[in-house]
């Protein structure tokens, strides 16, 4: 009962995440092409502020999850006497999970930061780069995320 709570915690946490990533990427960025500038990145600096402050949560609650559960499970191999080896599918599950973490990481603490600033300084085009570089992290997270679920649900 508390793992299957904990997996459907973790894989709302995932729904949220990837799936928000996709929303941005491919249907609300396109959407907003035809905007000027200014409308454009102040409307995309709003919907991402939310979107990470949610994200920063749903990681934090991905991550517990999954060693949570990992944990209930060496547990309970060790204590039927067994020894706990990871398989192979969580290995690959948990790296690429950290990895796609240090990647949010670095475009919530670092990318982010720098678009608001330029955003708040109504410095378009540094605003505009700022954002691009943005996009093409998520993309690449996105691309990540779609592996993962492939490999938990697939191997
Ligand atoms: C470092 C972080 C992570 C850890 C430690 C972790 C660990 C785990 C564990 C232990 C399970 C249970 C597997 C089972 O009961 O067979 C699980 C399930 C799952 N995880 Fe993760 N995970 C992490 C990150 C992620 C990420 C980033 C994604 C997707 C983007 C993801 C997607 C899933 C899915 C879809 C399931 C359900 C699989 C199933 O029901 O067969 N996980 N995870």
């Amino acid at each position: 009962m508390v793992y299957a709570l904990l997996k459907a915690l973790h894989v709302l946490a995932v729904v949220l995440w990837v799936g928000g990533m996709a929303f941005a990427h491919f249907f609300l960025r396109p959407a907003l092409a035809t905007l000027e500038p200014p409308q454009r990145l102040r409307l995309m600096h709003a919907v991402l502020g939310r979107f990470f402050a949610v994200v920063l949560w749903a990681v934090g609650l991905l991550l517990a999850s999954g060693l949570w559960m990992i944990g209930r499970v060496a547990r309970q191999v060790v204590q039927g006497g067994g020894s706990f080896a990871w398989p192979p599918d969580w290995v690959l599950m948990t790296a690429l999970g950290l990895l796609m973490m240090a990647i949010f990481g670095h475009i919530r603490f670092v990318l982010y930061k720098r678009f608001s600033a330029a955003v708040n300084g109504q410095d378009w085009p540094a605003g505009a780069a700022a954002l691009a570089q943005i996009r093409r992290w998520v993309g690449v997270n996105l691309a990540l995320g779609v592996v993962v679920i492939a490999i938990a649900l697939l191997i």
